[in-house]
């Protein structure tokens, strides 16, 4: 149940908690499920971007470093379609993702419009920290060598994403207050995944 994680992902991420390592075999006997919750999450990571682009257009740096992120979780969207079809499989509907839906539930908003902007950048980076590390609990946990090289290329990708949304942060908002947000934030969501329930359907 509390395999470590590493201090690695650890350090580099300030995650609280692992991922309970049985999701691993869960995720290995669905992978069609997985690929599927997979390729809608990158959907979702490039409509949130277009999001935050269309919604801020005067944060010049901001939508100069989003355009290209667009384009790169699109491009793993396609991945992800191409890994379903080379299995003879179809991308399926696309589910409630209630880990998602719980860091929604966090941000703020009302309150100051700089709060509110923050904690949108601050979910973004939540979620691909949380995607990088399942990506590499994949890139390592999973039985097929193909399968563990296609995680470890997403879990490369997530890891700079993550790091560019805290950038963007403290960008445009003092550092200090971005540190302390980004605390509650930790908290926040280890307290989501203790609540969430081990299902093998949610990684990015
Ligand atoms: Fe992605
Ligand atoms: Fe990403």
């Amino acid at each position: 149940m509390d395999a470590p994680v590493s201090s690695e992902v650890k350090n580099i991420l300030g995650l609280q908690l692992p991922t309970d390592p049985r999701w691993v075999d869960l995720a290995a006997i669905s992978i069609a499920d997985i690929l599927t919750d997979h390729a809608y999450c990158e959907q979702k990571a490039a409509t949130t971007c277009i999001s935050l682009i269309q919604r801020y257009p005067e944060k010049t740096l901001m939508v100069k470093e989003l355009a290209p992120i667009v384009t790169e979780e699109w491009g793993h969207f396609r991945l992800v379609l191409q890994e379903l079809e080379k299995r003879g499989e179809q991308l399926g509907r696309q589910r409630k993702d209630e880990y998602v839906n719980h860091l929604l539930n966090f941000q703020k908003k009302g309150g100051h419009p700089e709060d509110r902007f923050l904690d949108q950048l601050l979910t973004m980076a939540m979620i691909e920290a949380r995607s990088c590390e399942r990506f590499k609990r994949l890139s390592e946990g999973l039985q097929d060598e193909y399968l563990r090289k296609f995680y470890r290329r997403f879990m490369e990708s997530e890891a700079g994403h993550y790091k560019l949304f805290i950038e963007l942060a403290e960008h445009y908002i003092d550092k200090e207050k971005v540190r302390k947000r980004w605390a509650e934030w930790l908290e926040a969501e280890s307290v989501i995944m203790q609540q969430l329930t081990v299902r093998g359907d949610r990684i990015h």
